[in-house]
């Protein structure tokens, strides 16, 4: 891969996903275009990136799949789980509006959006509300991941037996987990990438965009934080990445502390 050609697949990726590739990404570029390489049976990345535009509409999805990171967990940064379980919900329940959505948008293989929906049934809300829980990402593989619910068992392995047993099948060797249905039933999934059009209704009440804008540029966090703020009410939640800040970014929420803000104007 030469310098060329990596500067071209970085010009692709950041008008595409928003993702800044640095030059410090060069090996994990390498790494994960290769492998598209090989199942194309493609020699060269030049070839490749010919390939590429002369394909884009087939081959864009598996381009962008090859460069987003995906790694996530359940239960990942457990405190804001907490907060939504003492603060949020009780606050949407005084507020007796008997409707709540919430947006998991950048959701990799659906745990956080599990997650959010396993904290939801632990606060029992009463079951005439209309909750619903959309679950979005660019990565097309990442999100028919979540729409099965299926992990490999070591994935929940940290989680209380109660969490365990309430809402996971084993399979019969005890290697794979699947998610229940009544809490699969909860989440939709949907591929959307966050630089496009959304075709989401909102408002939402709660958007987690978490481990997500890191690999943006701040011009692309400022319009999608906007974005997120057109979305929500005054007093809505945004969550994000324990190292990511809107200091500098947006004016338009006010942190609550641990990386939680509140929409303010
Ligand atoms: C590191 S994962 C974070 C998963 C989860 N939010 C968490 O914190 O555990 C980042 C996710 O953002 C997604 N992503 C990257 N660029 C995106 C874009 N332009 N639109 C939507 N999702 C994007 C990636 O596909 C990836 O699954």
């Amino acid at each position: 891969m030469t310098q060329k050609d990596f500067d071209e697949i970085a010009e692709l990726a950041l008008t595409h996903t928003g993702i800044v590739l640095g030059n410090h990404k060069v090996n994990m570029v390498y790494a994960r275009i290769a492998r598209r390489l090989r199942v194309l049976g493609i020699t060269t990345f030049k070839s490749y990136l010919t390939y590429l535009r002369s394909n884009f509409q087939s081959e864009s999805t598996e381009f962008v799949n090859a460069l987003t990171t995906n790694l996530t967990s359940f239960f990942r940064e457990n405190h804001h789980f907490d907060y939504l379980r003492h603060e949020a919900f009780p606050k949407l329940k005084q507020q007796g509006r008997k409707r709540v959505r919430i947006w998991s948008s950048g959701c990799s293989i659906g745990q956080e959006a599990y997650s959010i929906a396993i904290t939801l049934k632990q606060s029992s809300f009463p079951s005439d509300w209309d909750i619903k829980i959309l679950a979005t990402d660019l990565d097309s593989n990442v999100v028919e991941k979540g729409r099965q619910g299926i992990y490999p068992a070591d994935s929940i392995s940290s989680l209380p037996d109660n969490i365990k047993q309430s809402y996971f099948k084993h399979s019969h060797d005890g290697k794979i987990i699947r998610v229940k249905d009544a809490l699969r039933e909860k989440v939709c999934f949907k591929r959307l990438n966050l630089l496009e059009d959304w075709p989401v209704k909102g408002p939402f009440d709660i958007i987690f965009c978490r481990n997500v804008v890191i690999y943006f540029n701040r011009e692309t966090q400022r319009t999608l934080f906007d974005r997120y703020a057109n979305l929500l009410p005054v007093g809505g939640y945004l969550f994000i990445g324990h190292s990511e800040s809107l200091n500098g970014i947006s004016t338009r929420f006010e942190s609550i502390g641990n990386t939680i803000y509140k929409k303010i104007r």
